[in-house]
């Protein structure tokens, strides 16, 4: 997909498909007024007799014929200001380039919308980034292309900017705009692409693979792969458990962002990112239930989010060195599956009990988590596809957050909110740990039915020596099994965008 920068005029443009937003209850804006004035009153008229209404996702498609360049005018509700969860220029690109997909329309363009409140260079990268999703497909399986009378691929996305708006966005600053843009929506590309391999594919080695592969040619990025035999001499006990059902080998994948150093600077702030990469969960000897298995070849979307961030790292360059590790196994069940009873000692030295080998993402987490702590990070995040609870409790759009620094989680929280991507924050009530107190070992893996995503990250805390330490649970907004509005079915690639805001908000410190 190509962008082009554009200041013709609104109604001149010749394109198959011009986009232009409309939000609930305010006035059209100039690019609205233009359009409609050339079509002759025909696009207002087409509105009040089709009863149109520009609630979010709504969107209505007239044909032109001739009376301006473009082949077809389509409008793009965007509903009303206070129900906004997204940055809404890049919903209005998602949507408009999905449209054009199934309109068949290649080339197109986005009137830059009075909406939306962000300095041009910013609105420039959110309309890149959204056009970019947009166009996400996952076909990479299919032996056919589904570029085919139904859709085509949208090859250029010209963005129509009013005169002051242009001015303030010159062709560098546009260029600018364009790699974040391409490097932010690469990264979201990259979880989604990895949350939709299914397991046979992508399993911990190929993951290790994959890491490998986004370092390449970036001397900011490292990869260091431990393999069983590593892990064994380093004692990482709880991985190794849950890996030993499975004929496939496990790996903790480490990958280092360095950014460039000047010699007098100040010491840069570490940050480990810590990613679930479960590639397949059956629940080990604790079996799930069919339905419950179905989609579990998602249990490393926490690893897949921490690799689409480190892979656009190089492009954003922010402030901050980043570990990434990535617990990567699978959970299997066969004659050397962990049992539930046993008692097994990871990196930090804690004994924990088994007693539920589907709690298998702490588990490995614990052994990541602790290995962070030796890298000396200043700082633990982690994402993982943790608990079914959390999603009963939050519902399937919003991550919960957890942290042992009300100042971390907050600066999350804004990242998140800045990001678009919902997320709220659960307590980590310390009075719920005693329901996890073993008798024979020093902790057991699950406790009571009540606050199970709580428990989840009352675990992880044991792990990470007091260290600023946030725990993301994104079982539910990992995975969409159906296609939502600007969401297409499948992985949604959640947090990477966080996350990159995050660590980018450190540099602006
Ligand atoms: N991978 C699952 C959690 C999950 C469930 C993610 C549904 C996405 C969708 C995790 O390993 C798991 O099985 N958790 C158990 C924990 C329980 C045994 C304490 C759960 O949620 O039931
Ligand atoms: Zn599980
Ligand atoms: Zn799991």
């Amino acid at each position: 997909m190509e962008f082009v920068r554009s200041s013709e005029d609104f109604a001149t443009t010749a394109v198959d498909l011009l986009a232009l937003a409309l939000v609930e209850g305010e006035t059209e804006d100039e690019a609205f007024r233009a359009v409609d004035g050339a079509l002759e009153g025909a696009l207002s008229r087409t509105i009040s007799e089709e009863g149109y209404k520009p609630r979010e996702g709504a969107t209505l498609l007239i044909h032109t014929h001739g009376r301006i360049p473009a082949a077809r005018v389509l409008v793009v509700g965007l509903g009303k200001p206070s129900a906004w969860t997204e940055p809404p220029l890049r919903v209005f690109a998602t949507l408009a380039v999905q449209t054009a997909r199934s309109r068949r329309s290649r080339q197109i363009a986005l009137a830059w919308p009075a909406a939306g409140e962000l300095a041009p260079p910013e609105g420039a990268e959110e309309l890149m980034v959204g056009a970019l999703l947009g166009a996400y497909r996952f076909e990479r399986l299919k032996s056919r292309a589904e570029d085919d009378e139904r859709s085509a691929s949208v090859d250029a996305v010209t963005l129509l900017l009013p005169k002051e708006v242009a001015r303030k966005l010159p062709a560098a600053t546009f260029v600018t705009a364009e790699t974040r843009g391409r490097a932010r929506a690469a990264g979201v590309t990259l979880a989604r692409d990895l949350v939709n391999e299914p397991a046979n594919v992508l399993t911990p080695r190929a993951l290790a693979e994959r890491a490998q592969a986004v370092a390449e040619g970036h001397p900011e990025l490292t990869v260091e792969v431990l393999d069983r035999a590593a892990l064994v001499s380093e004692g990482m006990g709880l991985l190794l458990a849950v890996a030993q059902g499975s004929a496939e080998p496990p790996a903790l994948v480490h990958l280092t962002y360095t950014p460039p150093v000047e010699a007098d600077a100040a010491p840069l702030p570490v940050v480990a990112l810590v990613g679930k990469g479960v590639t397949f969960d059956s629940g080990g000897l604790d079996i799930k239930t069919r339905e419950g298995m179905e989609t579990m070849k998602t249990d490393m979307a926490g690893a897949a989010a921490v690799l689409g961030v480190m892979s656009a790292l190089p492009v954003l360059r922010p402030r901050v060195v980043v570990h990434a590790l990535l617990p990567a196994t699978e959970n299997m069940t066969g004659p050397s599956a962990y049992r539930p009873g046993d008692v097994i000692r990871g990196l930090a030295g804690k004994s924990v009990e088994i007693l539920n080998t589907d709690a298998e993402g702490r588990l490995v987490l614990a052994d990541a988590l602790a290995y962070a702590v030796r890298l000396g990070a200043d700082e633990l995040i982690d994402l993982a596809t943790l608990t079914g609870a959390c999603s009963v409790a939050l519902g399937k759009y919003t991550a919960g957050l957890f942290t042992n620094r009300p100042a971390l989680g907050q600066a999350i929280l804004a990242a998140a909110g800045e990001a678009g991507e919902s997320m709220w924050e659960l307590p980590l009530d310390a009075r719920l740990k005693k329901e996890m107190r073993s008798s024979v070992a020093d902790l057991k893996n699950v406790g009571g039915r009540h606050g199970g995503a709580i428990q989840g990250a009352l675990f992880l805390e044991e792990f990470v020596e007091k260290r600023p330490f946030v725990h993301l649970d994104i079982a539910g907004p990992a995975y969409f099994p159906r296609a939502e509005g600007t969401r297409p079915q499948g992985g949604s690639g959640y947090g990477v965008l966080t996350l990159l805001r995050y660590l980018e908000s450190r540099t602006a410190e």
